[in-house]
């Protein structure tokens, strides 16, 4: 089995032997904290056992939904925000230049994660003349953004394939008993699935939430789990730093934080992978920042960003570390072309394909941002694919649950999210709020 794996070379000198050993000690008190259950937000801890316990019934459900929206539909529209969208959308992002041909699936289109009327014109405006159907997803059912979003959607199909037309165009996916889009599901017989209670949002990338638009994608959602349910094993059993990517990655960060480093930024150095760093924003941001404290996620693409931020990540205030993801294998190859003239200097290049100069340009930057300060923790992917992004996704979660407790915090909570909603709805002047 191909296995992501940690590369520590690069933050070594930044802190010490002894500070390492006292975070594991930390690490392996608080995985044992999360896995008794004996934690804060202890009735959220349903995702630490998802990849194991996918039943066979869901997934049968999952590829017949999938069979019949897709051989009716030019697009599907996947309605959420928050953890009820960036999993999906990291996965499918990270996946787009996987399959060059892949046929058959429609194209998945966004809505519910944002308010911007422009947004939807352009969207509606997109699907109006073509077949498409809607996944609908909130935990709640009750969340502003993708509650709009349905309603205009909602309407637009009705107006367009009919009531019961609409019907067999829509899924749901929400809590088992409550909330409105429950209800509304209920009452119009849209298929449903259920996100477990004891799952919140950001953890939810396996469950339905994140399983039917990956599908819908078309992308193979067994070997998703796969990679997960191999990286849960090792995440539970494992023992080491060495051998457990998820104990020393919460190690390392929380050494580094310690020690003034108070922002990671994650860092690609492959587009596809930039909507798998906003769904490690909202996992570390939404889990940590609280109570004044914690880590700011922050991400970069490189070799894009080089050209904007590397300067202040090479010589701005030093109070970052980074994670790089570093992609070991591409999936096709682009060669350089010879030229007699050679006018742009580049004929040096020909013996290398662009993932070895890529892997250089990375080599470079690492060398270069850990001589200026900034520690680097490597994180290897053998290859981008639903296998790997499984384990990733499996890791980032466990890491989390582990850290948030190293800090002292309930990682499965939330309560500053309603801040800004509180105001929203009395400006808007829902009843019952003011500001
Ligand atoms: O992680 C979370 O709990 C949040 O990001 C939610 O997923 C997000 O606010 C959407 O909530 P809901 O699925 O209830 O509409």
């Amino acid at each position: 089995m191909e296995t992501i794996r940690f590369d520590i070379e690069h933050i070594q000198k930044f802190v010490t032997k002894k500070e390492m050993e006292q975070q594991t000690k930390a690490a392996l008190k608080a995985r044992e904290t999360l896995l008794s259950g004996q934690g804060k937000g202890n009735d959220f801890l349903g995702w630490v056992d998802l990849p194991a316990k996918t039943s066979a019934k869901m997934m049968k459900n999952l590829r017949e939904d999938v069979d019949r929206l897709a051989s009716i539909s030019q697009y599907v529209v996947v309605v959420g925000i928050g953890g009820s969208y960036l999993g999906a959308r990291a996965v499918i992002d990270a996946l787009e230049y996987k399959y060059l041909n892949n046929t058959g699936f429609p194209q998945v289109l966004y809505a519910g994660h944002t308010l911007d009327e422009d947004y939807y014109a352009w969207l509606l405006n997109k699907i109006n003349t073509a077949d498409y159907s809607v996944v609908v997803i909130s935990k709640s059912g009750t969340t502003t953004e993708p509650a709009v979003a349905f309603r205009m959607l909602k309407r637009h199909l009705e107006k367009k394939y009919g009531k019961s037309g609409a019907a067999q165009r829509i899924v749901a996916i929400t809590d088992k008993s409550r909330g409105a889009l429950k209800t509304i599901a209920d009452q119009e017989g849209y298929p449903a699935y259920v996100i477990p209670d004891n799952v919140g949002g950001r953890f939810s990338v396996l469950t339905p939430v994140g399983l039917l638009p990956i599908a819908l994608a078309g992308y193979d959602i067994s070997a998703l789990l796969r990679g997960a349910r191999n990286m849960r094993k090792i995440c539970i059993e494992a023992n080491t730093i060495q051998a457990n990517p998820a104990l020393l990655y919460a190690v390392v960060r929380n050494a580094l934080y310690n020690k003034g480093k108070k922002v990671e930024m994650m860092v690609n150095f492959t587009p596809v992978l930039r909507t798998f760093s906003e769904w490690w924003k909202q996992l570390y941001g939404e889990s940590e920042g609280k109570e004044g404290k914690g880590l700011l996620p922050h991400s970069l693409s490189f070799t894009t960003d080089l050209h904007s931020m590397g300067q202040y990540v090479q010589e701005g205030e030093r109070l970052m570390f980074e994670t790089v993801m570093s992609v070991k294998k591409s999936n096709y190859r682009a060669s350089i072309p010879n030229d007699k003239q050679n006018l742009d200097g580049l004929n040096y290049l020909l013996d290398k394909n662009l993932t070895e100069i890529n892997h250089c340009a990375e080599q470079g930057t690492v060398l270069a941002h850990e001589k200026g300060g900034v520690p680097v923790l490597r994180l290897e992917l053998p290859k981008v694919n639903e296998e790997i992004l499984g384990q990733m996704i499996y890791m980032f979660e466990f890491a989390c649950g582990v850290s948030g407790y190293m800090l002292d915090v309930n990682p499965f909570d939330q309560p500053g999210v309603e801040a800004y909603k509180k105001n929203m709805f009395a400006l808007l002047g829902k009843p019952g709020y003011k500001l």
